[in-house]
């Protein structure tokens, strides 16, 4: 592909001085046109919201981009948006985001608005089911790259689905949660999703206690 594209560069120099050309624009080089990857949030924001690769976006609303602080030293990631997010365009926003944001703002004690939260999928599949492997796949370069563009030092996994295709581990979330995993070097703990603790309350004392060790990691950085 690139020798081709450089022969054709080649190619279009010597016509333009058979022509008679003394100057040129440079031409666009083949980072120039797309394959670069955007190194920050809005441009890949930008690249998420015109993103049609999967069958997902025939069927969204809105596009749904990670939000939050760009320099937090935690990631939240959630599995696809809901209904709510949908709507609004924005990650936890619903009724999963309530108990999220009071997980972050009562056990950690610092707010919302100081974290990042983001989704392994960024539009939402229809009737909330889990996003196919396909979905997945397609739609994870842009969470890595939101992971290269943060740095966080933490990365907590919500659910299966976040922390699979974060780790390509398969262990089940019931016996991976609270154990430290990795993501290119970047330290992840899976945790219960919120949407399971709304379903099984008795599981938030578990979470609990994975947010503590969340929390003195984060103390020890
Ligand atoms: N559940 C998720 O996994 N992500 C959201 O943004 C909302 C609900």
């Amino acid at each position: 592909m690139h020798r081709l594209y450089s022969a054709l560069q080649l190619k279009k120099l010597l016509i333009q001085k058979a022509l008679g050309e003394t100057y040129t624009q440079p031409l666009p080089t083949l980072q120039e046109k797309s394959t670069a990857l955007p190194t920050s949030l809005d441009k890949l924001k930008e690249l998420c919201n015109n993103c049609y690769l999967c069958e997902l976006s025939k069927s969204r609303k809105k596009v749904v981009f990670g939000k939050g602080n760009p320099k937090s030293d935690i990631l939240f990631i959630g599995e696809a948006p809901g209904a709510t997010e949908d709507s609004v365009g924005e990650p936890f926003v619903g009724r999963a985001g309530e108990l999220l944001t009071k997980m972050i703002e009562n056990v950690l004690n610092r707010p919302r608005s100081s974290v990042y939260l983001s989704n392994i999928v960024k539009c939402r599949p229809p009737n909330n089911r889990a996003p196919t492997p396909k979905e997945a796949l397609t739609c994870r370069p842009y969470i890595f790259q939101e992971i290269e563009i943060i740095k966080p030092k933490l990365i907590v996994a919500l659910g299966a689905t976040a922390f699979n295709y974060l780790t390509n581990d398969t262990t089940p979330i019931s016996k991976a949660r609270g154990h430290f995993f990795t993501h290119n070097d970047i330290k992840v703990i899976p945790t219960f999703h919120p949407s399971y603790l709304l379903r099984n309350p008795s599981a938030k004392k578990e979470a609990y206690s994975d947010m503590l060790k969340v929390k003195n990691f984060l103390a020890q950085q």
